[in-house]
């Protein structure tokens, strides 16, 4: 059972809304998807866990293709294992399963499963411009990014630009394609279909933590290949 207290009311209009800007528009963004002092509060855990030496610094690709790229990305991720998980983290990442289960029951969005790491923007990290898909394998469907900070302003940089014309097939933006700016406020939730929407974090000017998963579909059926 959520907890309500921590996750806000398990709020249906928020998954409509959601549901509705991914068909309409291929993402969303959401405001108060989580209450800010529940949004604090993991920020006060991430911290502790940076703290505790938990994270690494992020890299691009995956498996042996798996790199450290400075120039491309300068953030700090934690992949949480089970044994990790505070009550409230716990409830948090059943808040956003609750989504996956609701796009999959109005969108048939056929999603399997979650991962979800916390992320961490030191003073002067950024990541630039790129699609949230890897090369080898289609698997994320939806890239969603839970915000955890403060009173954030605009002088704080840190924005996430996301360009809001789908450009299925890797080709980038050109320079007249729109965007949209978002602040990473504690509570803000973004959604977007992984596969088509170039996006980057601007360069933040104080400490920038979130939340960022993906719901992944279904792995291809090996009997696919011999029916
Ligand atoms: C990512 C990403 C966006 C953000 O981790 O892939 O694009 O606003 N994050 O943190
Ligand atoms: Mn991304």
């Amino acid at each position: 059972m959520e907890d309500e207290s921590i996750t806000g009311a398990l709020s249906f209009d928020d998954f409509e809304a959601i549901g509705d800007g991914l068909i309409h528009h291929g993402w969303a963004v959401i405001p108060s998807f989580l209450p800010a002092a529940t949004a604090l509060a993991l920020a006060a855990e991430a911290q502790a866990h940076w703290q505790a030496g938990a994270f690494r610094q992020a890299g691009v690709g995956r498996g042996a293709g798996w790199v450290q790229r400075p120039d491309i990305r300068s953030d700090e991720v934690f992949w949480m294992e089970g044994e990790d998980l505070s009550p409230t983290l716990v409830t948090t990442l059943g808040k956003l399963d609750a989504l996956k289960q609701h796009l999959n029951r109005s969108l048939f969005a056929g999603l399997e499963d979650f991962e979800v790491h916390l992320a961490r923007y030191g003073r002067g990290a950024f990541y630039a411009r790129h699609i949230d898909q890897f090369e080898d394998t289609t698997r994320r469907a939806i890239s969603v990014v839970l915000y955890l900070n403060h009173q954030w302003r605009s002088q704080d940089g840190g924005a996430l630009r996301l360009w809001t014309t789908p450009a299925p097939g890797r080709t980038p933006p050109s320079p007249k394609t729109p965007y949209i700016e978002v602040w990473p406020e504690a509570g803000t939730l973004v959604v977007f279909r992984s596969a088509d929407f170039w996006h980057e974090v601007r360069r933040a000017r104080r400490t920038r933590l979130s939340l960022t998963g993906w719901f992944l579909r279904r792995a291809s059926n090996p009997l696919e290949q011999v029916l």
